[in-house]
């Protein structure tokens, strides 16, 4: 019996996994840390909140587990992978990529990170749920908009600036997935804008015996979005 670590998204934290984790049955425990937790006053690096996670695992007698991470929670899980690849036995990433932020993506995340520091305010993330979310939940489920929009209003401004500085300083872990032989499963939103279809496709490229699972109607946050369909291919990880 392996348990189940999940890894949020970012301007999120583990309540974006209440609905999946409510629909989840097999797993004999499931972690879902906020992050980064207590490193947010070191220097940030993904790479750290993959060791921490690796550390307080261990701590915990656990030396297997299997690992979902949406966005910025599959970035986690590559950094993960590759640091403590006797660790991970299967894989769900799930509306995210593998490469690293071209240059204008990256120069906008140190903007974002200096203007949440500088307002201390979380404005600057404020409107981002009007491209995490599918165009077919904005229009068709604005009760979902309103849950998103509000966790988002919660976040930290430090924590939110720390993000953004990990994931600009992160690099392309395509190569990773290449040797990976565990269970893997690769989510995608058919509407997600931000990590679309084709940055799945080319995560499940490198993974020939990978599996793709597209989820209509769905956006960025298909964890949100379509709970059941998430759950589903987590789920499937076990067998
Ligand atoms: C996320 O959903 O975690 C973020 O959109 C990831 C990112 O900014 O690359």
């Amino acid at each position: 019996m392996i348990p189940l670590l999940l890894l949020h998204a970012f301007p999120l934290d583990h309540r974006m996994w209440d609905e999946v984790e409510a629909l989840l049955t097999g797993f004999p425990a499931v972690f879902a840390p906020d992050l980064p937790g207590d490193l947010r006053r070191q220097e940030p690096a993904l790479e750290a909140v993959a060791d921490a996670a690796a550390e307080q695992l261990r701590a915990a007698g656990i030396d297997r587990v299997l690992v979902g991470g949406l966005s910025m929670g599959g970035y986690v899980a590559l950094a993960l992978l590759e640091r403590h690849p006797d660790l991970v036995a299967g894989l769900a990433l799930i509306d995210t990529k593998s490469t690293a932020d071209a240059p204008e993506a990256h120069a906008n995340r140190l903007r974002v990170a200096d203007e949440a520091e500088r307002s201390g305010s979380v404005d600057v993330v404020r409107p981002m749920s009007g491209v995490l979310l599918g165009e077919t939940t904005r229009a068709l489920r604005p009760e979902v908009t309103a849950v998103v929009d509000g966790w988002i209003g919660e976040q930290d401004p430090a924590v939110v600036a720390w993000c953004q500085r990990a994931m600009a300083a992160r690099p392309d872990r395509t190569d990773v997935l290449r040797t990976f032989d565990g269970p893997f499963v690769v989510v995608v939103g058919a509407e997600d804008t931000v990590t679309p279809v084709a940055a799945a496709e080319h995560m499940v490229q490198a993974a020939p015996h990978a599996r793709l699972v597209v989820v209509p109607r769905a956006g960025h946050l298909t964890a949100i979005e379509d709970p059941a369909a998430v759950a589903a291919a987590l789920g499937g990880l076990l067998s």
